[in-house]
């Protein structure tokens, strides 16, 4: 088990950090990339198919030595081990944190409380096997004896933004016959434009939930429910067209679902770390089993350079105390991930998840409150289309945004010039962003476009870029299951290291209870069954007008 880190911001490292930033103070990247042309193959590094150049970022060989000794003075290895051992690292919950076991091979051995979950794992995913080769293969009918054709997930959080995310990078990999839908939103709109596009003959349901009691979750599945019985005409119907994935049986019985078809997991695998188990179950049907496994496969790999390579050497350490640099020492609050993958747009919204629900902690593993800025908002879309909207304030804005470029050398759909256009953007924009242009250059370009005297002089300050803005590229060959399955694992790590190093529990969320507590509260008073209680005096009267305005 970890010892307790002395105050992070009293650390050696952290001061020689401090002082480094101060002394770094005014350099700029292009003079380190002037100084150094070997700076791009020092500061990039291959692992498990990805690719990272670390290089358009603000450091040199001094501030990545600092930062691997932080990375010691706070125990990022040692809590590293003690997670791939199984040991309750989640302390708040009393439980181990194990995602990783769920892609180890078969005949690997991982215990928790004295017992192998090896075993176990696999043989879930070899249900997962029979199953999905069943329903793909058309063998697994409905109840009216036709084959499926609609899959729709319901789950919310971790029960379906990976599986989402997954289904929409690997859709060149799915089954022609199967249409994924996921529903998440407890507003009703979200259910009723599914069921608008699915027939229940050929839908089945996949409630996912970890715990099988979060609201949203039971409600959708409730009333999608009863719409395939009203549209089947007969309550047997859910036998064929309904399966749970979570770790609460009791609760799966009671909902009506047989358990012969429900998916297990357990309390060591965290919702938001939870595509590789049984949540995984819409991604292993629409790209098969064999895909699953290859998605598995490639972030074992992923896990396997984590543990192994030295913190200088290692892609998520890196990326990690990258992260950590840019955002307590040169002061940036958030970090955009910017695919330029259209198949991963639904990426940045996973990995919000990921990293916010993880890192969003303002207290110590020892309850003690942080002096020093934790996770950073997580924010992004797809290139080129982010280009158009928000790029300009990374640009010229007053902030510091750093950014994480992520390209596949070669597409899945290579139409004309189409790919090439996408990768030329994407290295032009780091480009841009390390570079800048300065006031030397606007001025010889404006003047080259015949402008001179007070015109120029008004438009100069506009056109100037100052640069110097930290980004990290990551390629891949091509975006397939194994490179997703290491891409994901990438980030959870970088997670983790960070979540290290700031010394907060990455594995629980208790943050996100109150809300809920509260919303059970208010429902009744909306609905007039309960009297509105005692509440401040905006909530009270936003509850009064909506009472006396609803319809019903
Ligand atoms: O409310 C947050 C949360 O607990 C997430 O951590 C989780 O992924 C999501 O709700 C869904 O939970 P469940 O899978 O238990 O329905």
């Amino acid at each position: 088990m970890t010892t307790v880190a002395a105050a992070l911001t009293a650390l050696p490292a952290w001061h020689a950090l401090a002082a480094h930033r101060d002394a770094l103070a005014g350099t700029t990247l292009r003079e380190l990339f002037a100084r150094d042309p070997g700076r791009h193959a020092r500061y990039s590094l291959e692992a498990a198919g990805l690719f990272l150049d670390y290089s358009k970022n603000l450091l040199t060989d001094e501030t990545l030595a600092l930062l691997v000794q932080l990375a010691h003075e706070t125990g990022v290895e040692r809590l590293r081990t003690a997670m791939f051992a199984g040991e309750p690292i989640n302390r708040t919950e009393g439980r181990a944190v194990l995602h990783t076991a769920l892609r180890r091979p078969r005949g690997d051995a991982v215990f928790v409380d004295g017992a192998n979950v090896m075993p176990a794992v696999h043989a879930v995913l070899d249900h997962m096997a029979t199953f999905t080769e069943a329903v793909r293969s058309g063998d697994w009918r409905g109840h009216s004896g036709r084959p499926i054709e609609h899959i729709v997930n319901i789950g919310i959080g971790g029960s379906d933004l990976g599986p989402l995310m997954a289904c929409t990078a690997l859709a060149p990999y799915a089954h022609p016959r199967l249409t994924m839908h996921f529903v998440s939103n407890v507003d009703g709109t979200h259910l009723a434009e599914t069921l608008a596009r699915v027939d229940a003959e050929t839908t089945l349901f996949i409630v996912a939930s970890k715990t099988f009691t979060t609201q949203e979750t039971l409600t959708n599945a409730r009333s999608a429910r009863d719409w395939l019985i009203a549209r089947l005409g007969d309550a047997a119907a859910v036998a064929k067209h309904f399966v749970a994935v979570s770790t609460n049986a009791a609760e799966v019985a009671a909902f009506g679902i047989d358990t012969a078809n429900m998916f297990g997991f357990w309390d060591w695998v965290g919702g938001r770390y939870s595509l590789w188990s049984a949540i995984g179950l819409p991604i292993a049907l629409s790209v098969g089993i064999g895909q699953f496994r290859e998605l598995l496969a490639g972030a074992h790999a992923l896990d396997r350079h984590f543990e192994q390579a030295p913190a200088g050497r290692n892609l998520p350490m890196l990326l990690g105390l990258i992260g950590v640099w840019n955002a307590n020492f040169l002061g940036a609050g958030s970090h955009a991930v910017l695919p330029y993958d259209q198949s991963l747009h639904r990426f940045p919204a996973y990995l919000q998840q990921l990293d916010m629900e993880s890192n969003g902690k303002r207290v110590t593993r020892e309850g003690r409150a942080l002096d020093y800025t934790s996770g950073p908002l997580i924010w992004g879309e797809p290139g080129t289309n982010g280009q158009h909207a928000f790029y300009q304030l990374i640009h010229q804005g007053t902030r510091l945004v750093p950014a994480d470029f992520i390209a596949p050398i070669d597409t899945h759909h290579p139409i004309g010039r189409h790919h090439t256009l996408l990768l030329a953007n994407c290295l032009a924009q780091s480009e841009a962003l390390m570079r800048g242009k300065t006031e030397a250059e606007v001025r010889a370009e404006l003047s080259a476009q015949g402008l001179a005297g007070e015109a120029l002089e008004a438009l100069l300050p506009h056109k100037v870029f100052p640069g110097n803005r930290p980004s990290s590229t990551i390629l891949m060959q091509k975006l397939t299951p194994a490179t997703l399955g290491a891409l994901i694992a990438l980030y959870e790590h970088k997670v983790f290291v960070q979540g290290a190093i700031w010394n907060v529990n990455s594995f629980d969320q208790w943050g996100v209870e109150l809300g809920k507590q509260l919303a059970k509260a208010i429902e009744p008073e909306l609905d007039g069954s309960r009297e509105p209680g005692i509440h401040d005096a905006s909530t009270a009267g936003l509850i009064a007008r909506i009472r006396a305005l609803r319809h019903p």
